[in-house]
């Protein structure tokens, strides 16, 4: 039994290939990063367009580092949502012609609960029920995973996701896109106590998250300090407002264990790339005396590997799923 999976959800067009033992037969992911670049951000018009330009040659260039051909599938597996709503279609209408054309069943994924799945695919033993922090450009959300396939909302982000502040303070800057990883390695150089931020809170005892103020009270400090690339207190200003990030996923995180009570812990999503994010994670769970779990940098990023291993999953449990050619996009998250 062979899952492909298909992930168009924002700006990286992505095929996977996963066997029935969960094994990677190949994972393909072609960012869109060089196209947005230029404007700061993704644009939703150029990153379906790219998308359709693309998705043919990646699904094809994964079956081909398989060694299969598309007979030997026997499902497919897409992202349905939540996402770009342009970029979704894509991959769901290439992924309906597909299982149509070879009579296969269609498996629609939750991009959120497919990010807490990347976890698993470097590690199928996670303990359960698990805390799972997913962290990236669109989405900062909390879950409580019972089980497999079960996953409760903890929290989530009232307004920017903690990638998205991330970029839009490099965007400010004129660091470049993404700003995630721009930070993330400027800010090695700098001093994170140099400046202080007040952590958000949430007055109704919520675990939800919020960046907004966060982001506000940085581009304050930037007019006040006059930061620039070639000011002596950049990289402290980076270093500082990248450990103000850090403390407000981790302390929100820390609040959700101690209520929880979980035997695991998950950290995924693209900027469960940042080094120092997973230094302090790594941290928090040896603290709490958890096992903890973060997937390697490549399976944070969007991608594919992830959405055909959940379809496995959904294909093994034995539970009732709709195989329906009908699947609609969703661009909200449907938590
Ligand atoms: O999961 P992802 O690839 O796409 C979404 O679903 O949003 O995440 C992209 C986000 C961007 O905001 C990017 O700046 C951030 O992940 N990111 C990082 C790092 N690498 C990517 N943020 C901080 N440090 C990094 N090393
Ligand atoms: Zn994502």
């Amino acid at each position: 039994m062979n899952v492909l999976g298909i992930e168009t959800s924002c700006d990286e067009t992505s095929a996977s290939v996963l066997n029935s033992d969960f094994k990677i037969l190949s994972n393909v992911i072609l960012s869109q990063d060089e196209i947005h670049a230029p404007y700061g951000g993704v644009v939703p018009e150029l990153a379906s367009r790219q998308h359709l330009t693309s998705i043919g040659y990646v699904v094809q260039e994964c079956l081909d580092r398989a060694r299969l051909k598309l007979e030997k599938i026997s499902a497919f597996a897409v992202t349905q949502g939540p996402g770009l709503i342009g970029s979704l279609l894509v991959g769901l209408s290439f992924a309906k012609g597909l299982a149509f054309y070879f009579a296969k069943p269609l498996i629609g994924i939750d991009h959120l609960e497919a990010h807490i799945e990347s976890a698993f695919l470097e590690n199928r033993k996670i303990p359960l029920p698990a805390l799972a922090l997913v962290v990236s450009g669109g989405h900062t959300s909390t879950f409580f995973m019972k089980k497999k396939l079960d996953y409760k909302l903890v929290g989530r982000t009232r307004d920017d996701a903690a990638g998205e502040a991330l970029d839009k303070i490099a965007k400010f800057l004129d660091l470049g896109y993404p700003g995630g990883p721009i930070i993330d390695k400027l800010a090695e150089k700098g001093n994170p106590r140099k400046f202080m931020f007040a952590l958000p809170r949430m007055t109704d005892g919520s675990l939800d998250f919020s960046f907004s103020g966060l982001k506000t009270a940085a581009l304050k400090l930037v007019r006040e300090h006059k930061i620039s690339k070639d000011q002596p207190h950049f990289f402290d200003f980076l270093a500082s407002f990248e450990m103000a990030v850090i403390r407000a996923l981790l302390s929100n995180l820390a609040q959700a264990i101690e209520l929880f009570k979980p035997e695991s812990l998950v950290l995924c999503g693209g900027v469960a790339r940042n080094k120092k994010l997973r230094h302090y994670f790594t941290e928090l769970g040896q603290k709490q005396s958890l096992p903890f779990f973060i997937p390697s940098p490549e399976f944070c990023t969007d991608n594919a590997a992830m959405v055909a291993s959940l379809g496995l999953v959904k294909l093994k449990s034995g539970k009732k799923i709709s195989f329906s050619l009908n699947l609609n996009a969703y661009p909200r998250s449907g938590y």
